[in-house]
């Protein structure tokens, strides 16, 4: 059963403290998932965290959270990104390395933390090094899952997300056990905006250009475990957990 650790600190950033804990915590791992939008990151890093006992830092999370939060609530870097968001432009990658350096406590955080969506180009890639390096922190490993463009559009097409605690299920492949109903919170199952076909393009031609250039930036730095993300989200999960010795 999927139990998320409490990620307030994360999603809302500034003052907020994470209300509950483990008190019991094995090693502390710290890793990213990179891989094209679709292709089940999200879906991993929550059999992930659940195995590893550590919290997932998606950066999506922050800005999908950011979107209903009021004006006080948000950080200068937040504010930033939201004005790029309302003009349909990217969010710089300056505004969101301030945005995780506003985080930094998370990353060291001591359960550890699984990053999500972040760095996403070489320039976020380089900065999350200097951060690293100045909080004493060694990344375990960076997991990059690969999988084929169709199966990609399929999954992102019948995804469905938890709208109040964001767990993610698929019409087809991971449905919930009353339809429309998340499994965890009784929450309503929504269709996000961005999984609009015109959207995936965008996403997908942003990928290719911007974040594909980070696996050769991993492998060189020795960091880098490919994943085959063919077969059910339960088969790749062993994968992952074999690569890492788990
Ligand atoms: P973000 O939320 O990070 O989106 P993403 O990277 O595009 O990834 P997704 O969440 O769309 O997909 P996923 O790989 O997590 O797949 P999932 O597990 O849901 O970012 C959103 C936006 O924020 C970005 O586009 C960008 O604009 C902005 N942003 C974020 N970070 C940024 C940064 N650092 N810099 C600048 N901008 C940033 O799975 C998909 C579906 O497939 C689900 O329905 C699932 O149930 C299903 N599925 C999963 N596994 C399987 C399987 N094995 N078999 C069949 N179906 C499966």
């Amino acid at each position: 059963m999927f139990t998320q650790t409490d990620r307030s600190a994360w999603i809302c950033g500034g003052e907020i403290q994470c209300r509950e804990q483990p008190a019991e915590v094995g090693r502390a791992y710290h890793l990213i998932l990179l891989g094209p939008p679709g292709v089940g990151k999200g879906t991993q890093a929550e059999l992930l965290c659940s195995r590893l006992g550590t919290c997932h830092l998606s950066t999506g999370d922050v800005f999908r959270a950011a979107k209903d939060a009021e004006d006080h609530q948000c950080s200068p870097a937040i504010r930033t990104a939201l004005e790029a968001m309302r003009r349909g432009d990217l969010v710089s990658d300056d505004t969101v390395i301030d945005m995780v350096r506003e985080r930094a406590a998370c990353l060291k955080c001591r359960i550890g933390f699984l990053l999500d969506g972040f760095p996403r180009t070489v320039e976020q890639a380089m900065a999350l090094d200097s951060l690293l390096t100045d909080l004493n922190l060694d990344l375990d490993g960076v997991l990059s899952y690969e999988l084929d463009i169709d199966a990609i559009v399929d999954r992102l097409s019948g995804r469905r997300t938890c709208e109040h605690c964001g767990a993610v299920y698929h019409v087809a492949a991971r449905k919930p056990i009353v339809d429309g109903v998340c499994d965890h919170c009784s929450g309503a199952l929504v269709q996000r905006e961005d999984d609009r076909p015109e959207s995936i393009r965008v996403r997908m031609a942003a990928y290719e250009e911007k974040t594909r250039p980070l696996s050769d930036y991993y492998r060189e730095a020795g960091k880098l475990v490919s994943v085959s993300a063919v077969g059910t989200a339960e088969a790749i999960f062993a994968r992952a957990l074999q690569t890492l010795g788990v």
